[in-house]
C-alpha cells in the first residue's frame, strides 16, 4: 500500500507539463563598478524579453526611461533538469547619488516597482554596508531586520560572504528560487554583492554562477570594484577545496588576485582608494569547535597548497590588505591585527589605530538551518572578541583614514554587541613597519 500511494504521489510530478510562467520574480540589483550604472537581474520560467523601465524620483512614476538586456537559459543540474531564464539588464547614464524607481519584465508581465539610489561617484563619501555570510531559507534569523533596514535606506551595499539558501541546488533548485524570492525585499533595493561558499558547490557552482551578476567576466567567482575610498576584492576560497572542478582555477584566481592588487597599489589608485578590503568565504583563522579547515588543521586558504604555493596570507600581507572579511563559521569573531599567528597591535591601548598587520572579521551568523557554531572554550591569544548570537556586521568607510565596524545581535533585538574604529594614517605594506 505504501508503495502504491508513493507512486500516486510521484506521478503528477513526473508527468507534469512544463511550467509556462513569464512573470518576473527574484529581482535583485548588483553594482557594476560604475556609479552611472546598476544591473538588474531576475528570473522567469519561460522565455520572455528583458526590459527595465525606470525614472528618477521623486516625480510622477510613469517610467519614462527604458533599458533592454537579454536572458540566459539556465538548466539546473538536478534530475528534473529544471529550466529557467535569468534576465540581466544594465541601467546606464544614471546620475550618481540620485534615487530611481524601476520595474522589470516586459509587456508579457511586469514586476512590482522597486527603488534604489545610484551609488555616489568618487572617493569622497562614506558608504555604509551590511556584511554577513551563511544565510539560508530555513532559520534566516537576521533577514527581517535586514529587509527593514535596507528599505529604510540604511545601506548603500550588502556583502553576502558566501553560503546561500542551504542549498540553492536542492529540490531541483527550487530552494534557490525560494531563497532569491526571500532576499528580493533586500536585494531589489540595494546592490547585493556576493562571493561563493561551499554550499554553492553542486554542479560546479552552477546555481551561484547563473543567478548572480557580479562585475568582471568570471561568472561572479572573483572580481573587484571600487566604492568610496575602498577597493573591494571578492574571491572564491572554494577553488582550494573542490579541485574536481579544475585545479587550475587556483592558479588562475591567484594570478588575477596578484595583478589586481598590483593595479590597486599604483600610487594614483591607492592614493584615491587607500583601503584594500577582501571578502572570501572560509577564514584563515577561527576558533570554533568544529572540524573546519581553520580549526581542525592548518588553513589551506592561509598557506595554499603543499609547499606554500598560492598562499593567500602572504599575498594579502605583501600588498598591505587592510581588512579581510570572512564567514563560514556561524558566529562572529574579531581578531587582533594578525599575521602568521602573531599579533601586531598598533599599540596595547589602541590595537586598531595604525595596526601593523591585516584585521580579520569572521561574520557568518546571519542564520541558517545549521544553527550557530560554538567556540572552543579557551580563546586563542589572537582572538579579540567572540559572539555566538545570530546577527550581522555593519561597516562604514568614513574616509581615507577611518572605518567603523559594529556587530548587530538579532538575538538581543538589534543591540550593538561589538564595535571598533579601524584607523590608518598609512596604508600599504609600509604600514606594517
Ligand atoms: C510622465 O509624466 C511627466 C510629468 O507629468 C510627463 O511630462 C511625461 O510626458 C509623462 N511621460 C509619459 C511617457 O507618459
Ligand atoms: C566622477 O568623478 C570623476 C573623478 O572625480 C569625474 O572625472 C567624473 O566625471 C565623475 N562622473 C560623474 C558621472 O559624475
Ligand atoms: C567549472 O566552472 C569554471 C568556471 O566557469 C570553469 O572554468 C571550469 O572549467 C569548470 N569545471 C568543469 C570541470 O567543468
Ligand atoms: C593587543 O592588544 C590587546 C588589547 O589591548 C591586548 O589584550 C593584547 O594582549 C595585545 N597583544 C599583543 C601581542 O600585544
Ligand atoms: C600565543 O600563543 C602561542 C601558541 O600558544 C604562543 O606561541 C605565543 O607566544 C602566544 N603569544 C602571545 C603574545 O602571548
Ligand atoms: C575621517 O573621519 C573621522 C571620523 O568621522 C574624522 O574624525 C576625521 O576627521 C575624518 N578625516 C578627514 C580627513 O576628514
Ligand atoms: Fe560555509
Amino acid at each position: 500500500m505504501v508503495g502504491f500511494f508513493c507512486l500516486l504521489l510521484m506521478l503528477p510530478e513526473l508527468h507534469s507539463a512544463p511550467t509556462v510562467w513569464i512573470q518576473p520574480e527574484q529581482v535583485h540589483l548588483s553594482y557594476t563598478g560604475d556609479p552611472t550604472s546598476m544591473k538588474v537581474t531576475w528570473t522567469t520560467f519561460s522565455p520572455a524579453p528583458s526590459m527595465v523601465e525606470f525614472q528618477k524620483v521623486p516625480g510622477v512614476e510613469n517610467f519614462t526611461e527604458c533599458a533592454t538586456g537579454k536572458a540566459t537559459k539556465f538548466v539546473d543540474g538536478g534530475l528534473q533538469q529544471r529550466t529557467m531564464y535569468i534576465h540581466r539588464v544594465e541601467l546606464t547614464r544614471l546620475v550618481p547619488g540620485q534615487g530611481y524607481v524601476y520595474h522589470c519584465g516586459s509587456n508579457l508581465g511586469w514586476s512590482p516597482k522597486f527603488y534604489f539610489v545610484a551609488l555616489k561617484n568618487g572617493s569622497d563619501w562614506s558608504p555604509r554596508f551590511s556584511v554577513f555570510g551563511d544565510m539560508g531559507n530555513e532559520n534566516p534569523q537576521s533577514l527581517g531586520r535586514l529587509q527593514k533596514e535596507a528599505q529604510r535606506g540604511m545601506y548603500d551595499v550588502i556583502l553576502h560572504v558566501g553560503d546561500f539558501a542551504y542549498d540553492m541546488d536542492e529540490d531541483n533548485a527550487r530552494i534557490g528560487d525560494a531563497f532569491m524570492r526571500q532576499i528580493e525585499s533586500v536585494a531589489a533595493y540595494v546592490p547585493y554583492m556576493t562571493c561563493p561558499g561551499n554550499h554553492e558547490e553542486k554542479y560546479n557552482f552552477s546555481n551561484y554562477r547563473n543567478r548572480f551578476s557580479m562585475p568582471g567576466n568570471t561568472e561572479s567567482l572573483w572580481y573587484s570594484w571600487d566604492i568610496g575610498s575602498a577597493h573591494i576584492i571578492s574571491f572564491s576560497t572554494e577553488v582550494y577545496f573542490y579541485l574536481k572542478y579544475g585545479p587550475d582555477l587556483i592558479r588562475e584566481q591567484y594570478v588575477w588576485l596578484e595583478r589586481d592588487l598590483q593595479e590597486a597599489s599604483k600610487p594614483e589608485n591607492r592614493g584615491q582608494r587607500p583601503w584594500l578590503i577582501t571578502m572570501g568565504h572560509r577564514p584563515m583563522y577561527c576558533s570554533n569547535n568544529d572540524k573546519d579547515d581553520c580549526t581542525d588543521h592548518e588553513s589551506v586558504v592561509r598557506l595554499g597548497l603543499p609547499g606554500h604555493v598560492f598562499a593567500l596570507e602572504d599575498l594579502f600581507y605583501k600588498y598591505g590588505v587592510d581588512l579581510e572579511l570572512w564567514a563560514h563559521e556561524h558566529s562572529y569573531e574579531r581578531l587582533w591585527p594578525l599575521y602568521d599567528y602573531k599579533v601586531f597591535n598598533g599599540s596595547i591601548e589602541a590595537p586598531y589605530t595604525n595596526p601593523r598587520a591585516p584585521v580579520h572579521i569572521i561574520t557568518g551568523s546571519a542564520g541558517c538551518r545549521e544553527m550557530l557554531d560554538p567556540f572552543v572554550p579557551e580563546p586563542r591569544n589572537w582572538s579579540a572578541v567572540r559572539i555566538e548570537d545570530y546577527g550581522y556586521t555593519r561597516m562604514q568607510i568614513l574616509n581615507k583614514t577611518h572605518i567603523y565596524l559594529e556587530q548587530v545581535s538579532d538575538d538581543q533585538d538589534g543591540r550593538i554587541v561589538d564595535n571598533i574604529w579601524l584607523i590608518k594614517e598609512k596604508h600599504g605594506p609600509e604600514a606594517w613597519h
